[in-house]
């Protein structure tokens, strides 16, 4: 771990990916259960997204203290499409589930854990094409309305993570040291996101 540390040509986007692979395989496979289940309901569905709405809400707030990552937010909220999706599928439902009360407390101690929380949030949209994808065969879906949380930025989606990848790479070198925090931030979102969606869930 200290050479890592000590190292300031490491590849920071390796090292968050690395040290929170674990996280990444554990969340995947809680939401994959009910996502890729073939009888998955729209109920279940709508409370995925209110779940995912939930914790990006509280996060994109934490975000917002920070110039860096407030710079960076910018036209990357997903909270515009996360609300659409809701407002369709509600549309579809006879009775709309009840939003559990998730009393989320989430803080990023400094730029460089907003940061990882951010990595978080935009790497997400990366599984997106394939749950895309895996769901667009639901009936209670329809071309156009339930999926835009999951289409993300759409043709985008490679570019806008290059980017984002680029703005991690550049803030790391600027700030040496910032890796631990990075990677402390990013476990924080991956357990928020968890969280909410087992609260959602009741797991
Ligand atoms: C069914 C659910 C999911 C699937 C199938 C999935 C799948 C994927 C895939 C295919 C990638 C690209 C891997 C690569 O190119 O190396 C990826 C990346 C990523 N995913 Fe997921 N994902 C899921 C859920 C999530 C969730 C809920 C989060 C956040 C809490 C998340 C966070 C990330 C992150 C941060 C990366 C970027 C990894 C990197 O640094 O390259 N994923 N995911």
């Amino acid at each position: 771990m200290n050479n890592r540390i000590n190292n300031p040509s490491m590849d920071i986007g390796v090292f968050v990916k690395t040290e929170t692979a674990e996280l990444h395989r554990s969340v995947e496979s809680d939401l994959s259960r009910f996502l890729f289940h073939r009888n998955l309901s729209c109920n279940t569905y709508l409370q995925i997204l209110q779940a995912f709405y939930a914790s990006y809400v509280a996060m994109e707030n934490v975000l917002r203290d920070y110039p860096e990552t407030n710079e960076l937010i910018a036209g990357r909220s997903k909270l515009q499409w996360l609300q659409n999706d809701i407002e369709y599928l509600s549309s579809q439902l006879q009775t709309i589930p009840a939003i559990v009360n998730q009393n989320i407390e989430i803080v990023a101690s400094s730029s460089a854990e907003a940061m990882g929380m951010l990595y978080v949030m935009e790497g997400a949209t990366l599984g997106g094409a394939h749950i895309e994808l895996r769901l667009n065969k639901h009936d209670w879906l329809s071309e156009s309305a339930g999926l835009s949380f999951f289409k993300s930025y759409g043709d985008f989606r490679l570019a806008k993570w290059r980017e984002f990848s680029e703005a991690l790479k550049m803030f790391h070198q600027q700030n040496v040291l910032s890796e631990l925090d990075i990677q402390k931030g990013a476990q924080k979102a991956f357990h928020c996101i968890q969280s909410c969606l087992r609260g959602a869930l009741n797991e």
